[in-house]
């Protein structure tokens, strides 16, 4: 049999294997947390893993990610600012040929300690300081509303088509906490509304958008080790996966429980 038929018949057994073209996600901010456990278990299922990071990819906090990366080839670290556009583009313009099945917006603007965290969810209406309402917004909001833009080609091009964006019940009216994190919480519901209007302008090119909650609380910081109650990164990250497996168009542009799959009100 000639070469380029050998070719053909080899390309079409892989494909019937579904091995000739791997799927692919991107995830943002996944140096650390839930978006490095993303990362991690994508790249265990053999995905083609874009994992972007706000570093540089030789930087001290992402010596984690890179442990995955030597383990999988299948890992490869991009440097992604979700409040630099530039940046944003030209990673989406880097993967321009790359079908992406999934995209996960995880980044967000939170501390490295659960006591920093706490310290912002505890200031006033009479100390908020806008600069930190406004870096919030550029990093939970637009930062979301800009990779979606940037990457809608690549996953319309895609067999999944699956945009996530990880949301708090912070951000939710009908399920509202009882005060505090002004900043936190409003960008989350300002995040929640975006993809609910995007996923309705998106369902004709079959794009499926969802808001994919967490547990209250999963332990993604050193001094949460201990805390009762929380839920370990892994457990929820592989609830998650499966909550993204699941994600169909008659449910786009709805909130669901990471834990337990279902819809949850705004
Ligand atoms: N953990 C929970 O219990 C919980 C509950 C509800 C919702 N969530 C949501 O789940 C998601 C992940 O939470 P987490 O606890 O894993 O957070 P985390 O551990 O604080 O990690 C946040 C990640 O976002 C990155 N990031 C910050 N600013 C960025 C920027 N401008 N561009 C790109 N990446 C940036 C951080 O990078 P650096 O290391 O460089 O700062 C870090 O990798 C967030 O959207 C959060 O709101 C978490």
């Amino acid at each position: 049999m000639p070469i380029v038929h050998r070719i053909a018949v080899l390309t079409l057994l892989l494909g019937a294997c579904g091995l000739a073209a791997a799927e692919t996600v991107l995830v943002t901010g996944s140096n650390r947390g839930i978006g490095l456990e993303i990362a991690r278990q994508y790249a265990a299922r053999g995905w083609l893993t874009i994992a972007t990071i706000r570093r540089a990819a030789d930087d001290p906090e992402a010596a984690e990610l890179r442990a995955i990366a030597a383990q999988h080839p299948n890992l490869r670290i991009e440097q992604m600012d979700v409040t630099d556009l530039n940046q944003i583009r030209r990673i989406a313009d880097k993967y321009r040929d790359t079908p992406v099945d999934v995209v996960i917006n995880n980044a967000s603007s939170n501390q490295p300690t659960m006591a920093a965290d706490m310290a912002k969810v505890g200031v006033g209406i009479a100390e908020l300081d806008f600069d930190d309402t406004l870096w919030t917004y550029q990093v939970n909001a637009f930062g979301a509303m800009r990779v979606a833009q940037a990457f809608l080609p690549h996953l319309e091009r895609s067999k999944h088509k699956k945009l996530v964006t990880i949301t708090s019940m912070a951000g939710s009216f009908a399920r509202a906490m009882g005060g505090g994190a002004f900043n936190y919480a409003s960008s989350k519901a300002a995040v929640n509304k975006f993809m609910e209007v995007l996923a309705v302008s998106v369902k004709e090119k079959g794009v499926i958008v969802n808001l994919l909650e967490p547990s209250y609380l999963v332990a993604t910081k050193p001094d949460m080790k201990d805390m009762p109650n929380t839920v370990p990164v892994a457990i929820e990250v592989a609830n998650l996966l499966k909550d993204i497996d699941a994600m169909t168009l008659d449910r786009t542009g709805k909130i669901i429980s990471i834990p337990t799959g279902e819809v949850l009100p705004f």
